[in-house]
């Protein structure tokens, strides 16, 4: 049999080790499809019956990458939980052949064994592992709301502790092969050349059962978990610590707790009974259903190049920066971290300093948690270098600005980069609220000024919002658009317009919070509605956060574009004349600093804000939470739709993405318009209608709500 022929074809050595190479025909990454049971059934027989077989290695046929977990495709088939527990029970069944097989199974893993690939190997009766950065395991299912249905979280605890394994399996975080040999997860770690060689011999050595060097639990581990008190206790905090972190939205973890609770009382058999039933519940649930989305929007836009034509981006080798502050610095780091060299430019010498520092800290702390060598952090910091003119910047082909936020500043780079820089170079600006266009009337050649928005920290927020005007050509969009992906972001294209369209949903979003507040809602009252809902912060705070004299600055410009429904609140005038600007001078809605201190741990409302705003300190709220809730996600989620009517968006994809990875919209949700598809748009309608009958104009639905509640149909299919 050969490797085309069939996805998991057997060889046998001569030395009487049987090879099952698993190569999916025709794919780039190897998943486990739903033909996979029948696939290791008949490969596990062919082992088991053949005379001249002694051990097998499982590995895989592709280049990268051993099996990178279940087709999720595969998952949306799925008719009912039933049908999904049938599914893992087979599951189950072939996994006990596998585990329970005669002949040992070595797994020899180069690149990533994810979810249902890492939970094959854990079923082998060893694993050897190539030492490659690309080689990493991990139990991402709890990621798209499901659990792992090979029960591998039972076998990692087996293989290692119940700590270790809740604690992969409620993250979801790679473990990578360092970390597996320290565990006993990995037998071995080896150079991926000797990688077949050594699992063979690894095999050959397991026969006959040889004993493992399984690392054996330290006393406390046994202390905790080999007794039902101990382990009432471990599950407890587990659970605890869940509740926190989810806010009660995400089913998944709690099952998993479940399951690996079963597993510490009454073994695998009674476990995987409950693994079943839960991953049949979760695979149908809402919740999972709306994070299987956005894991393929953001797989689709992977592929997307953000334009509809043919054209290609340029090569970039190279960028400057303009601006080394929090941005500047941050769009540098992940500009080196992928191998992209940098000029960064700043006014003097004091500012590169500390633009240096802050990419050298991020590199250190990566050093520090063994991501990175010494060695790898010099070789990235050799790709970063300075300077206070524009020296070296003819050879670039993108120059990135993020300079302060100041339209006649802006105008003035495009013009000095136009004159100093190499011609033709692409100019991108990171402002987070000036139309692109207007920065583009500074420049001679407005077709290669392009936005290139990024959220801060960038390092973390996985979102760019690149921004096009109507003169941009497609090949600067498309080149924006390919550094972002290389610096490791989603990438959304949107057209320019004030507030683009991520900064855009904020201002009705915060200016409906301000208006509660000035009904007599209390600050804290109005920020945990919000956090309860699944927000990652309130409003309240994020007004602290954006700033309160930029929320001020950026009111009329909106109203100006937007007419009365973007009519900000009079009260932000008065928190200005009050010196308030939110965290950046200390003096908002919350108390900062000294006077945070004084009051101990936590955030604590600044109440002399109140006395500022004309209003005396209220003891209880006059509008419900669930109002609170409402009116405000109504406000952001009506903006989403008015983004749309007005061409602002690609697709209602780009807009469910956008506002979850750059702005925290609940992710379980699935975004703003998936979340009308799940609500109805008949039902956000009459909502919206109904609090314009009692505010007036700012909730006037947007032109796409009304349409879609005429129509019947839907954003997403
Ligand atoms: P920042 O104040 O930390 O940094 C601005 C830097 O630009 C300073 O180091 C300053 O010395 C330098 N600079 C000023 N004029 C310059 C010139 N002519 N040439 C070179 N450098 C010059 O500001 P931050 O927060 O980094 O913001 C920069 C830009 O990014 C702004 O347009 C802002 O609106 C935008 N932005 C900020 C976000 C944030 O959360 N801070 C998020 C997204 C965008």
């Amino acid at each position: 049999m050969n490797a085309e022929a069939n996805p998991l074809s057997v060889e046998v050595r001569k030395d009487g080790v049987a090879v099952l190479t698993y190569d999916i025909p025709g794919e780039s990454m190897n998943t486990l499809r739903a033909d996979f049971i029948d696939l290791f059934v008949r490969a596990f027989e062919q082992v088991d019956k053949h005379p001249d077989v002694r051990a097998a290695v499982l590995v895989s046929g592709k280049k990268e990458g051993f099996i990178a977990g279940a087709d999720v495709k595969m998952l949306e088939s799925i008719a009912s939980p039933d049908d999904a527990r049938a599914m893992v029970q087979r599951g189950h069944d072939v996994m006990a052949k596998l585990a329970g097989s005669r002949k040992p199974v070595v797994a020899a893993i180069h690149g990533a064994a994810l979810g249902g690939g890492f939970e094959v190997a854990l079923a082998c009766h060893g694993r050897v592992l190539s030492n490659a950065k690309s080689t990493v395991l991990g139990l991402p299912e709890v990621q798209l709301g499901l659990l792992p249905g090979l029960s591998g979280l039972q076998r990692l605890a087996a293989l290692t502790s119940l700590q270790v394994a809740l604690d992969f399996g409620l993250t979801g975080k790679n473990m990578r092969p360092e970390k597996a040999k320290k565990l006993g997860v990995a037998d071995e770690v080896v150079p991926r050349e000797i990688l077949l060689e050594v699992a063979c011999k690894h095999a050959l050595k397991l026969v006959g059962g040889a004993s493992k060097s399984r690392r054996k639990p330290d006393l406390q581990t046994l202390a905790l978990e080999k007794n039902p008190i101990g382990r009432s206790v471990l599950f407890k905090k587990a659970r605890e610590t869940v509740a926190k972190k989810t806010g009660g939205h995400y089913p998944a973890p709690g099952k998993i707790i479940d399951v690996l609770e079963a597993f510490g009382a009454k073994g695998l058999e009674a476990s995987q009974e409950l693994e079943a039933r839960a991953f049949g519940e979760l695979v149908k649930s809402e919740v999972s259903a709306n994070l299987r989305s956005i894991f393929f929007a953001t797989t689709a836009l992977k592929k997307d190049s953000g334009v509809d034509s043919e054209a290609t981006s340029r090569d970039i080798q190279k960028l400057a920066m303009l601006g080394a502050g929090l941005m500047g610095a941050g769009i540098a780091y992940v500009s080196i971290d992928k191998g992209i060299a940098v000029r960064l430019k700043d006014r003097d010498g004091a500012s590169l300093g500390r633009g240096v520092k802050y990419v050298s800290d991020i590199l250190d702390e990566r050093v520090k948690k063994k991501q990175l060598t010494p060695r790898d952090k010099a070789q990235k910091l050799a790709l970063l270098s300075t300077t206070s003119d524009y020296s070296g910047m003819k050879t670039t082909d993108l120059i990135i600005e993020a300079v302060f936020e100041d339209l006649d500043l802006k105008k003035r780079v495009v013009a000095e980069v136009e004159a100093n820089g190499k011609p033709g170079a692409i100019f991108a600006s990171n402002t987070s609220s000036i139309p692109i266009g207007r920065i583009a009337e500074g420049s001679k050649h407005p077709e290669n000024v392009v936005g290139m928005h990024y959220f801060s920290p960038v390092h973390k927020m996985p979102l760019l919002e690149v921004i096009r005007t109507k003169e941009t050509a497609d090949e600067v969009v498309a080149t924006a658009v390919a550094v972002g992906k290389r610096q490791g972001k989603t990438v959304i294209v949107v057209n320019d317009g004030v507030g683009f369209y991520t900064s855009r949903l904020l201002g009705p979003y915060m200016n409906e919070a301000s208006y509660i507040l000035a009904e007599g809602a209390p600050i804290e009252f109005i920020d945990k509605a919000m956090t309860a809902w699944g927000w990652p912060v309130g409003p309240m705070t994020l007004v602290d956060e954006v700033g309160i004299d930029v929320a001020a600055h950026v009111g009329p410009i909106m109203l100006a574009a937007f007419g009365e429904r973007l009519t900000p609140p009079a009260t932000i005038d008065r928190l200005i004349s009050d010196g308030r600007k939110g965290r950046k001078n200390e003096k908002g809605f919350y108390l900062y600093g000294a006077a945070a201190k004084k009051k101990g741990k936590g955030k604590h409302v600044d109440e002399t804000v109140y006395a500022a705003l004309g209003l005396s300190v209220p003891k209880k709220s006059p509008v419900s939470t669930a109002e609170i809730q409402e009116r405000c996600n109504l406000q952001f989620i009506n903006e989403a739709l008015f983004c749309f009517s007005e061409g602002i968006l690609r697709s209602a994809r780009d807009g469910d993405i956008g506002a979850i990875f750059g702005l925290g919209f609940p992710p379980f949700l699935g975004g703003p318009f998936r979340y009308v598809d799940t609500l109805g748009p008949s039902a956000v309608l009459e909502r919206i209608r109904h609090y314009r009958d009692r505010f007036g104009a700012r909730f006037e639905p947007a032109p796409v709500l009304v349409e879609l509640a005429k129509s019947g149909k839907r954003f997403h299919g």
